[in-house]
């Protein structure tokens, strides 16, 4: 495949009014401290949906990125949503938002690799592009993690939080068609699939008395462990697809790595050799809202003017499966 085949024409982000901030964790009984996860992670508050869902959010996003895009939602021919909190299980979080958007002649579907998601939404619909599936796509994260974190639990509960972020994706062509995916990279370890998950509630082990009564339904992670994991695993990724785009860290205008901690972004700016001057972080106001984590900083970078057209960014992510998944895109 020829790159670059699909270029990102316009972003989007939808965010919860409901601001956390550390301070508020004393109210709900939970024993830490705002010291505590500042430096541990970096996040100094997150915002909870209390009305918002996923669907309402990601529509959102959709919608100001279709504006910003100028495109109508007619004219959308696919919508990708990565979500790891589907608002509902069947069917897909896709469809709720085709409906709301009016999106009438769109196909829709979602994805689930966990917070390397976005990245791998982007590249399934850059390829369905370039197999001449359709010419306009929505590339949507729209995440609820407070739904599925375990308020009792101070060393999870602390980390997530709720939000979405939206790209148009059209075609490389014409005045734009220099624009686009430069390379893409995504890969995948299943036998650590227990270092973060949601043990119970899917269809092995149906949600029931007992699984609500151990609340083995909400997220349980190997905090050290997934440390070690995303630094290696995020590092490695920023090579494979600055090799992919025939780059180096020098070349690269912003990294946008996956808001999840604050020390795992420097370690993978570190590795990459790229200043942290260069690098986005926003994991201070929003704490880690999986997948929808690096669409809503991308949105941020391009309506503040901080990259413009024919910038050059570098995008990585890792997440529960494990996944982990980069991309160099020129905007
Ligand atoms: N407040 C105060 N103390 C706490 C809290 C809290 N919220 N949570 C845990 N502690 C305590 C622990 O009980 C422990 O106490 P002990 O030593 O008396 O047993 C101590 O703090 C240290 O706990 P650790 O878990 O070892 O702390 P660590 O330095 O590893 O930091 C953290 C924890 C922030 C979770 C870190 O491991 C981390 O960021 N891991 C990666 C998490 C991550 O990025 N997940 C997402 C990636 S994938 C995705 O986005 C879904």
């Amino acid at each position: 495949m020829k790159r670059p085949v699909a270029y990102i024409a316009g972003t989007g982000k939808g965010i919860p009014a409901h601001v956390m901030t550390n301070h508020d964790f004393a109210a709900i009984g939970i024993e830490t401290s705002h010291e505590w996860i500042v430096e541990r992670s970096g996040i100094h508050e997150r915002h909870i949906a209390k009305a918002e869902t996923g669907c309402s959010l990601g529509s959102e996003a959709a919608r100001q990125a279709m504006q910003r895009a100028g495109v109508d939602a007619g004219e959308i021919d696919v919508i990708v949503v990565s979500t790891a909190t589907p608002d509902r299980l069947l069917p897909a979080t896709a469809v709720d938002i085709q409906a709301e958007i009016g999106a009438s002649r769109a196909a829709a579907f979602d994805i689930s690799a966990a917070c390397s998601g976005w990245l791998y939404a982007l590249t399934v619909a850059e390829g369905m592009m370039a197999a001449g599936t359709g010419e306009t796509f929505l590339v949507i994260a729209a995440e609820k993690m407070s739904a599925i974190t375990d308020w009792t639990d101070r060393s999870t509960c602390v980390l997530f939080g709720d939000g979405a972020g939206a790209v148009v994706l059209k075609r490389s062509e014409g005045a734009h068609a220099n624009r686009g995916i430069l390379s893409a990279y995504m890969r995948s370890d299943g036998t650590l699939a227990d270092l973060l998950y949601r043990p119970n509630g899917g269809s092995t082990t149906p949600f029931s008395a007992e699984v609500l009564a151990d609340r083995s339904h909400y997220v349980k992670m190997s905090g050290r462990e997934v440390f070690k994991h995303a630094v290696r695993s995020m590092a490695d990724a920023c090579d494979r697809a600055l090799d992919g785009a025939k780059m180096s860290g020098s070349d690269i205008d912003l990294l946008i790595p996956h808001q999840a901690n604050v020390r795992i972004i420097e370690a993978t700016a570190k590795h990459a050799s790229i200043p942290m001057e260069k690098v986005y972080v926003n994991v201070d106001r929003y704490g880690n809202t999986s997948s929808a984590s690096i669409p809503i900083a991308l949105e941020e970078v391009v309506e503040s003017g901080r990259v413009r057209d024919g910038s050059r960014i570098l995008m990585v992510a890792f997440g529960a499966g494990f996944t982990w998944a980069s991309m160099v895109v020129r905007l």
